[in-house]
């Protein structure tokens, strides 16, 4: 089964109109780049400006309400995010789960919401370094997708991002083996929840990838992408990613 690459970008709390103009290098870089689909998660803010400025490019938002609309106040529901011009968001952020205390079923909950309005999902697992000392990471990222993937997903809405929390911004990254060993096991654990449909669904790895490391991490086993935070914010230093994984 061959699944396209995906390199989706992830701003967090940073950006403003002015780097916008990042969208336009990275907008021709994927271009460039047919074979791979190209995606940037940005400030509910940014949306609308983003998506006018690179409307080739897929823009998404970082987090969506579970709630189709209501008495919420301060979030932002998926129909919002698609209306501003999103086509995909992300779920279940370590930031957010660390931050905001959301757990795998508010990200189960998330998805299923960003589902009923057509959105993409790209939804975020991983383990932090206790756990991982202890061990336990396998466990973990088992746990979480079986408590956030929804029972509809496959690959032309849903996609797994595992992202061990030790590694993000952070700049260390696991070693090779340990990467492939979680995306093996997460892509077994996918099968368990949804059978076949398991061998379309993309997982990406994030957590400090960057130009240098890119190639190499995309080359393993099970790895489909990439979720890039601080390297996605210029183009100088996510247009390399996008090049790497189009030579695969
Ligand atoms: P990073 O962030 O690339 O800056 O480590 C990745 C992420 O949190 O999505």
């Amino acid at each position: 089964m061959t699944r396209r690459k995906l390199v989706a970008g992830n701003w967090k709390m940073n950006g403003s109109r002015a780097a916008l103009a990042e969208l336009d290098g990275i907008a021709a870089a994927a271009a460039a780049a047919p074979n791979v689909d190209v995606m940037v998660a940005v400030p509910f803010t940014l949306i609308a400006p983003a998506a006018d400025r690179a409307p080739t490019l897929s823009i998404g938002a970082e987090d969506v309400h579970e709630a189709d609309s209501g008495a919420h106040t301060g979030c932002v529901s998926a129909a919002m995010v698609k209306e501003a011009g999103a086509r995909f968001t992300l779920v279940g952020h370590s930031e957010r789960r660390m931050d905001q205390g959301e757990t795998s079923h508010d990200a189960w909950a998330k998805a299923a919401a960003a589902r009923r309005q057509g959105l993409h999902v790209i939804s975020c697992c991983g383990e932090t370094e206790a756990e991982r000392d202890a061990d336990r990471a396998e466990r973990v990222v088992q746990a979480q997708i079986e408590k956030s993937v929804p029972d509809n997903a496959d690959g032309s809405w849903f996609t797994l991002a595992y992202e061990p929390r030790w590694a993000i911004g952070t700049g260390r990254t696991p070693t090779l083996e340990q990467i492939a060993a979680i995306h093996a096991i997460a892509r077994a654990k996918l099968r368990t929840l949804i059978g076949d449909a398991a061998d379309g669904v993309r997982i990406l790895y994030g957590g400090s990838v960057t130009g240098d490391n890119a190639a190499t991490i995309l080359a393993c086993d099970n790895v489909d992408g990439a979720l890039v935070g601080g390297a996605s914010l210029t183009a100088a230093k996510f247009v390399p990613i996008i090049t790497a994984a189009a030579a695969l």
